[in-house]
């Protein structure tokens, strides 16, 4: 299991002594007018001059089997700024999706950029080895570019043969990318690029046939590709041939930080990196210190923000996370944005992370599936409206809309929409906590076997409004 979890704890609250009496309302109203050393707007101006079109206290976590393209698309249509991918091993971005179709974290076709409706996007890395990551890091900011084989000299050198049939090792220098520019001779149909093809690497959802639009070369850059690279160093799955990864580099500073050192390098400046941590790895003094290692060094070599995860690697998902050491990492300096995650379950939490930690923007994860409208409230919140939940048309028309979605993501799919009814499930199961018949719409969703069940449900339980 990756970054999935299934001992995640129920939602409860962070453990943040004092914020009992907090008004979520009051703090929205005021951060919104940008009082109480607040920023006006309530958005912290460091976080849109790094990534243009974040524009509010607030986004939209990285979060395995679920933040795909049709996931984000429906927060981004309730209000979310900005959103993470789930987190993609540097070696399925090196290897274009090929041979890790079982990979416990997210998938390539997944995780390309949505199209105009998906920006301000962040990629999320993970992996072992500084210099795979630098390597899919820049794959990814380049959409493939060059050619598969010139990303993984980057990554391992390469070996070929001349024409003697001697093996000549080839260094990172034989690939520049100025020799393999995409659509130049070199590159020949589909090859060095991803299993999909160059169209694949980024495409525009289009909601009334479902056929997702390729974009092409002269796109703009920013609908094309990603405008983030984030560094996962919080996931807590398992080391491989024990290697770290993930979560694990908390407990090997040294390591963490040349992995940190390699993406940065790579990636042209203009775009920024940033990291996602956990707390520390336990709560020992060392990992402590080994945590401020890792977050001094990122930001000394010009990390735009840390996402910190208030619980620690060894908690996984479990219990709550820990707010008031949150708010210690930011008070420790100032001058640094950090952002915020860990127990925000619905938007008065949001306000009450912002207000008691005093992080620049919280992360929405297990909160928002199934609930794009945290976003919408949150909006709504910071423009002194009281929040509304949506009504049963509002819930279908979501529904809808991100089924269309995610069938569009799997048109390559031998049954696509039975595939996708499948997949839809565990969303509609989250997405049945909004309906008055909640037990019974969740049993219905658990039910599905395909589409024809999936329409059932909607047909049936999603009616009135
Ligand atoms: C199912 C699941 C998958 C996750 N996948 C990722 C991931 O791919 N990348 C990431 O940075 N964090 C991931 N996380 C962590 C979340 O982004 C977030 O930090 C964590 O859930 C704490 O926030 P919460 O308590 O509000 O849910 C995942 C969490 C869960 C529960």
């Amino acid at each position: 299991m990756g970054c999935e979890s299934n001992n995640a704890t129920p939602p409860g609250p962070a453990i943040a002594p004092g914020s009992e009496t907090l008004d979520a309302m009051k703090i929205a109203e005021e951060i919104a007018q940008g009082r109480r050393g607040r920023w006006p707007g309530g958005i912290d101006p460091r976080l849109p001059a790094a990534v243009p079109g974040f524009d509010a206290p607030f986004f939209q976590a990285g979060l395995a089997g679920y933040s795909d393209a049709a996931m984000r698309i429906v927060a981004r249509r309730h209000g979310c700024p900005y959103c993470v991918t789930e987190a993609l091993l540097d070696r399925t971005l090196l290897a274009g999706g090929r041979g890790f179709t079982k990979a416990d974290l997210g998938e390539l076709h997944d995780n390309i950029p949505g199209g105009i409706e998906d920006h301000p996007l962040a990629v999320q890395i993970m992996g072992s080895d500084p210099k795979e990551m630098a390597a899919s890091a820049l794959k990814a900011i380049e959409q493939g570019r060059r050619t598969d084989k010139a990303y993984r000299a980057l990554a391992y050198g390469h070996l070929t043969h001349d024409p003697s049939g001697a093996i000549v090792k080839h260094g990172p220098e034989d690939f520049a990318l100025e020799q393999v520019v995409c659509g130049e001779d070199e590159i020949g149909a589909g090859e060095g690029l991803d299993h999909d093809g160059p169209e694949a690497w980024s495409r525009d959802f289009n909601d009334d046939d479902a056929t997702p639009t390729a974009l092409g070369p002269d796109a703009p850059m920013l609908t094309r590709s990603f405008s983030t690279v984030d560094v996962n160093l919080a996931c807590p799955v398992k080391k491989i041939k024990a290697k770290a990864r993930g979560g694990h580099w908390l407990a090997e500073p040294e390591g963490a930080i040349a992995i940190l050192e390699a993406v940065r390098d790579a990636v042209p400046r203009e775009v920024a990196c940033t990291v996602k941590l956990r707390r520390s790895f336990d709560d020992t003094t060392p990992m402590v210190e080994a945590f401020y290692k890792i977050y001094d060094a990122a930001y000394d070599m010009g990390y735009a923000w840390a996402t910190v995860h208030a619980r620690t690697v060894e908690q996984k998902y479990v219990g709550p996370s820990r707010w008031d050491l949150l708010r210690e990492i930011v008070r420790r300096s100032p001058e640094r944005p950090v952002l915020g995650s860990g127990d925000v379950w619905t938007v008065h939490d949001l306000f009450r992370m912002l207000e008691y930690t005093g992080v620049s923007a919280a992360a929405v994860a297990r909160g928002c599936i199934g609930n794009p409208w945290i976003f919408r409230q949150a909006r709504m919140m910071l423009d002194g409206r009281e929040p509304t939940t949506p009504t049963i048309a509002e819930q279908r028309d979501v529904l809808e809309q991100h089924y269309t979605l995610a069938l569009a993501a799997n048109r390559r799919m031998r049954h696509p929409d039975d595939f996708t009814s499948k997949n839809m499930r565990k969303f509609g199961i989250r997405f049945a906590e909004h309906h008055p018949r909640s037990e019974e719409v969740r049993l219905r969703f658990i039910a599905v076997k395909g589409i024809e069940d999936w329409r059932r449900v909607l047909d049936e339980m999603y009616l009135d409004g």
